[in-house]
């Protein structure tokens, strides 16, 4: 089977993560989260490595840590995002990745627009940053996190703006994405939907 990729960018929390997941496993896709690179450059960071050579040296194993999923690598991974030589070293995966035999979904902020323009479905999700901030509260209380909605509202504030005002690869909907407003939305309906757009573009 060719090459069918399937792009998903937004914001943190917009629910992107969990339609990759469901349109990876209904139509036999692979599916790269490639917020976990960041995440891993910034894990790095935070235990003192420069962010570039950090990006460099990247192997499998990192993606593997425990850690990646906490507030503090979230800011860390959207701080070292910003630097043009992280994203750089994490180019070629990327697009290798996307355009692999037999079908590929990929999420995170820039991959409709500079990791694979050409992807056969694109799809931008998001959600109100309140709406976004009360679901990742509730997932990082659930993980025992110590947090407050307040304090996770400031972080996805703070994400947001970093990641959108960005010159390399900033988070902005490609020309050609369908906009997917998951505020009002069950998970399930926004998976839905996601699978209709996938369905409707393999004909
Ligand atoms: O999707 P996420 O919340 O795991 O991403 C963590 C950070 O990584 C995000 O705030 C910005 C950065 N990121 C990026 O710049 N480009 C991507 N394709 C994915 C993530």
């Amino acid at each position: 089977m060719s090459a069918f990729t399937v792009a998903l960018d937004g914001p943190a929390a917009s629910g992107k993560g969990t339609i990759a997941r469901a349109v990876a496993e209904r139509f036999g896709f692979a599916h790269l989260d490639t917020g976990l690179l960041y995440r891993a450059v910034g894990a790095r960071h935070l235990a003192g490595e420069e962010p570039i050579a950090a990006a460099r040296a990247l192997v499998a194993e990192d993606l593997e840590r425990d850690d990646l999923r906490s507030s503090d690598v979230a800011q860390a991974a959207s701080i070292v995002a910003v630097i043009p030589e992280v994203r750089a070293a994490l180019v070629d995966f990327q697009v290798a990745f996307a355009r692999r035999a037999g079908g590929a979904v990929l999420d995170g902020r820039d991959i409709g627009t500079v990791i694979c323009p050409e992807a056969e479905v694109k799809l931008f999700v998001t959600a109100s940053d309140v709406v976004r901030a009360e679901r990742r509260y509730l997932e990082l209380i659930a993980k025992g996190e110590d947090v407050t909605r307040e304090s996770v509202l400031e972080d996805v504030r703070a994400r947001d703006a970093r990641d959108a005002a960005r010159d390399a690869a900033p988070m902005v909907a490609a020309a050609d994405a369908v906009t997917l407003d998951t505020t009002e939305m069950s998970i399930e309906d926004a998976v839905q939907a996601a699978l209709a757009e996938v369905r409707a573009a393999r004909g």
